[in-house]
């Protein structure tokens, strides 16, 4: 990591909390304008002015950097491209933003030049709380430290999201092994709010069959962070591509392997067992 990840850390919490308030502002509002993209797979106008002031923010901030962004995700950086590569989803779990349901969040990671993502923020507006890790500087919640997770899968919820537009089938076999072993599921209806609950101990892991980056990288630097597990988004090295994701804490890794391992082409079974 040759670029400033502390001051990227800091720019990157104050970015999220400016962005998740003016996001909350229009869901409290109400009479969003919203425009459709498929089924239940919805637009809103906060979506893209969101994206907007982020994308504004960053070129004032950090001139050299790119962004990629899930709503003007036209201008696809490559790795390798500027100083760094910020990933941004600014509304992760718009159906729950436009249904007036709490559970949605600002997603924000950073990824080096080779690739690796080392900065992850993750802001949810309607409980104020952020959940912000730095590669090696740890994992934190309203920047208080969090002891390692350590629950195992059957002692806790396990969270499972379906993708919009995809075969159910990947998600159907994981949730009937999950019931098959005695666990028990838990849709956010925000992958990267689940995977900040994983990371926070709040899930005890999370599957989802197709997911895109911006709503993945945080999530993953938050778990590693945590002490946790979770596949590589970039084990194909493209940023662009869609693909399963698995992450758990360290206790609950192997046995979510197992429910899924053979969903999650290019990884290889997690070597970490119980608590740090
Ligand atoms: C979606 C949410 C949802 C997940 C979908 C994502 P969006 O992102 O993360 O939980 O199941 O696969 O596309 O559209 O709300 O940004
Ligand atoms: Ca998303
Ligand atoms: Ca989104």
């Amino acid at each position: 990591m040759a670029v400033d990840g502390v001051e990227r850390r800091i720019f990157a919490e104050k970015l999220a909390i400016e962005a998740g308030r003016l996001a909350l502002s229009y869901q409290e509002q109400g009479d969003l304008k919203v425009r459709s993209k498929g089924v239940l797979d919805w637009v809103t106008e906060a979506d893209v002015e969101i994206e907007q002031l982020i994308r504004r923010r960053i070129s004032e901030s950090f001139p050299h950097d790119a962004v990629l962004g899930e709503e003007e995700g036209d201008d696809t950086p490559e790795i390798g491209e500027g100083a760094s590569i910020w990933v941004v989803d600014p509304i992760d779990g718009t159906t729950c933003f436009v249904s007036g349901l709490p559970s949605w969040c600002v997603s924000i990671a950073c990824v080096d030049r080779e690739g690796e993502p080392f900065l992850g923020v993750i802001y949810d507006p309607s409980r104020s709380e952020m959940f912000s890790a730095l590669a090696g500087h740890g994992f934190a919640i309203n920047d208080r430290d969090v002891p390692a997770p350590s629950k195992g899968i059957t002692d806790g919820l396990v969270g499972v999201g379906h993708p919009r537009n995809a075969p159910a089938e990947p998600t159907l076999t994981f949730l009937e092994r999950l019931f098959a072993v005695g666990g028990l599921s838990y849709n956010a209806g925000s992958a990267a709010l689940a995977l900040a609950y994983v990371a926070a101990g709040r899930l005890v892991g999370f599957f989802e069959s197709d997911l895109r980056a911006w709503d993945a990288l945080a999530g993953e630097v938050l778990i590693r962070e945590s002490g946790g597990w979770s596949t590589s988004f970039m084990r194909d090295g493209s940023l662009m591509t869609s693909k399963p994701v698995l992450a758990a804490n360290r206790a609950s890794a192997s046995a979510l392997w197992d429910l899924a391992g053979d969903m999650l082409e290019g990884c290889s079974r997690p070597n970490v067992h119980g608590p740090m």
